[in-house]
Formats: structure tokens, C-alpha cells, sequence
């Protein structure tokens, strides 16, 4: 028989994505066209700019990816996309075109907790690829990336349970804000990890927050706080000292990493604990942090557990993972109506 043909649609922030994907797991289509570039002069995301570029850029994306897919709008099956959290105006172009395509074609649609598309990504065969990695249950899985840091539990038969999160500042937002400080350019986290490979973590001590309490939460805004006081003793905020506080910056790089890569790799292996789980999974931008792989790798195998996580496109945003976690939620009865509405905090 045909497979179940999902449209995954994303537009929470700056990339605009549409993927087709068969029966929840296997990509056909997963067309992505990131604006990072448009943003950087203004060293983050500016909103209306993302929305403006999001109306301009979906159709012709969506008729790429149909494209690709070898499919027409007819084939589709569902219509699952990104109903939040994210930037509302950016949301609101993703969610206006799914409830067109929803009506105009009668098929069914779901809208998706982003975070439950960042989790699902580790169900998808690799692009290019046809097998699928098996979901392992129970699992914990952090989703690390410019807006959020988040713990959930993933539950047998694949449903989620938030666990904890970032009172603050989400961890790629800190990568982020620190390399402006140190004039490396935005986004901040893969300067700062090829910086930091010929850096001393131990050189700078900088603070864990948060790694002692009882709690599954985060805070790393003052981290961020503590590096911008080391440069300001240092007097390496004076241009006249750039050249000194270069010959440091792989130290720093290193130190700060380490701080937030600390908090996250203990969080984790604790909710793990908590839950019985027996796979951790990790999602999200910074999940292509090489030390934060290498050492969350390193203490879940001291704990007896797996670690996973999906190739570098799958971790970013795209529309794959909104398709592969509406199809999981649509198979557990999900639907929604044509007046679904954006929602920054919506059921997962
Ligand atoms: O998931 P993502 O593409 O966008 C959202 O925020 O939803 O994540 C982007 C974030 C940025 O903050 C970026 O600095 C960070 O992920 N990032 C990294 C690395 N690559 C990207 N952070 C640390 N190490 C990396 N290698
Ligand atoms: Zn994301």
C-alpha cells in the first residue's frame, strides 16, 4: 500500500521549512532556507524581518519540496506544523498556510509543539538513508538550542513529559551572547567550539549554576555575566588590549564551554536517574557542541545508558521533525481544527 505522506511546516523562527515525510520516518522532501545571514548584521534574530521573509519564501519552498518529494498536493496526507513556541508573527505564516492547505485539500492537521519536533528528529532515517533508528523507551532527552534548554521525559508509546528548563537564558543564546562579547560574530556556538579545541578548560573558573540544587532546571545568564567581569578586570574590553585578550580567547572559549557543557551532561544523567530511562537523546542546535557530544557520551556510558543524536541537518531547524513528531501525535489521536491559533506554550 502507499505510505502516509505528511507536510511538515516550520516557521517558528529564522528558517523556513517544508518536508515531506513518509509514514513518520523516512524523508522524501526536507527543503530548508535558514536567514541567519540576513540577521547577523544585527547580531540576532530581528522578528518582523523573519515573518516578512517567511510570507515571501513559502510557497515557492512548499513547491520545492513537492517537487523533490515527486509528489502534487493531492498525495498529502496530513498537514502538521509548528504552532509554538517561537516568534508569534513568524509562527502565524506557518500556521495560516497549514489551515489553507487543510481546508482546500480536506485533510487532516496537526499543530506541533516545536520542542516535540526537536526530540522527534531522532526518529528519522538519516537523509538519504531508509532505516530509522528504533525509539528506545523510557528516555530522557535534552533540547539544547538558541531559544530553549529543555529536559523531557520520553514516554513509552512516545509521549512527552516536560522534566525542567532554563530560567533564563537557553544555552545557545549564552554561546551566543558571550561570542559577541568577545567579538567573534554570530551564531556564536560554532566559533566558540573550534575555539576552544586548542583552549584550557580549567584555565578561567567560571560558575556552574544551578549543579547542586534538586531541581531539573538551568541558568546560564550568569555565566555570561561572570565572563563579561573577567574581561572588564582583565581590561580586555579596552580596543587598545584586542590583541591580548586574542592569545586568550581560545582559553575562555574553552573555560565558558565547559561550564555550560558541566550544568548540562549533570542535569541530564540526574533526569535519567529520576526516570529509569535507558537512552538519552539529544536535540537542538547545540547538540553539534563536540565537547557537549563527548562528554555526555563519556558519563552516560558510566551509567550504563545509550547516548543519540540526530545528524547536524536534523538538529537545526527544518520541517522533517515537525512532520515525523505531528505524525506521532496524529497516530495518538491528535487533531485539530481550522481554528487552530499559534500558542507559545502549547501541549506537547
Ligand atoms: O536549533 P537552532 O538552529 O535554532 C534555534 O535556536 O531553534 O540552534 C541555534 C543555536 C545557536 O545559538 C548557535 O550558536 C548554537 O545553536 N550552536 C552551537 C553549535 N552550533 C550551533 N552551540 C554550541 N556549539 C556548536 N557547535
Ligand atoms: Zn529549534
Amino acid at each position: 500500500s502507499r505510505p502516509h505522506l505528511t507536510l511538515g511546516i516550520e516557521t517558528s523562527c529564522d528558517e523556513t521549512s517544508f518536508a515531506v515525510v513518509a509514514g513518520g520516518r523516512r524523508i522524501l522532501a526536507n527543503v530548508v532556507l535558514s536567514q541567519t545571514g540576513e540577521h547577523r548584521r544585527y547580531g540576532g534574530v530581528v522578528p518582523e524581518l523573519a515573518s516578512r521573509r517567511h510570507v515571501t519564501n513559502a510557497v515557492p519552498l512548499l513547491q520545492a519540496a513537492l517537487a523533490e518529494a515527486g509528489i502534487g498536493l493531492g498525495d498529502l496526507d496530513l498537514i502538521a506544523v509548528t504552532r509554538g513556541p517561537g516568534l508569534v508573527g513568524a509562527l502565524l505564516v506557518g500556521v495560516s498556510l497549514a489551515k489553507a492547505l487543510a481546508w482546500a485539500l480536506d485533510k487532516p492537521l496537526v499543530g506541533v509543539h516545536h520542542l516535540a519536533g526537536h526530540v522527534y528528529a531522532n526518529f528519522l532515517a538519516p537523509p538519504g538513508g531508509d532505516t530509522a533508528p528504533e525509539p528506545r523507551y523510557p528516555a530522557v532527552t535534552l533540547v539544547v538550542s538558541g531559544g530553549h534548554t529543555d529536559l523531557f521525559h520520553l514516554e513509552a508509546g512516545g509521549g512527552l513529559r516536560w522534566l525542567g528548563g532554563t530560567r533564563d537564558d537557553a544555552a545557545g543564546e549564552a554561546f551566543d551572547k558571550v561570542a559577541r562579547e568577545l567579538g567573534l560574530g554570530y551564531p556564536g556556538g560554532p566559533v566558540i567550539d573550534r575555539l576552544a579545541a586548542q583552549g584550557d578548560p580549567g584555565a578561567f573558573a567560571f560558575p556552574r549554576a544551578m549543579l547542586d540544587d534538586d531541581t531539573l532546571d538551568f541558568s546560564f545568564s550568569g555565566l555570561k555575566t561572570a565572563v563579561l567581569y573577567e574581561l572588564e578586570r582583565r581590561g580586555w574590553r579596552d580596543p587598545d588590549r584586542r590583541a591580548e585578550l586574542e592569545a586568550h580567547l581560545p582559553d575562555l572559549a574553552a573555560s565558558f564551554q565547559q561550564a555550560v557543557v558541566d550544568v548540562l551532561v549533570a542535569k541530564t544523567l540526574r533526569a535519567a536517574r529520576q526516570v529509569g530511562a535507558r537512552q538519552i537523546y539529544l536535540a537542538g542546535g547545540v547538540a553539534a557542541n563536540r565537547r557537549l557530544r563527548h562528554d555526555l557520551g563519556v558519563a552516560a556510558a558510566a551509567a550504563g545508558l545509550d547516548l543519540a543524536y540526530p545528524p547536524p541537518v536534523l538538529c537545526t531547524d527544518n520541517g522533517a521533525m515537525i512532520a515525523a513528531a505531528g505524525f506521532a501525535a496524529w497516530q495518538r489521536g491528535r487533531r485539530d481544527g481550522l481554528d487552530l491559533d499559534v500558542d507559545p506554550d502549547p501541549p506537547l
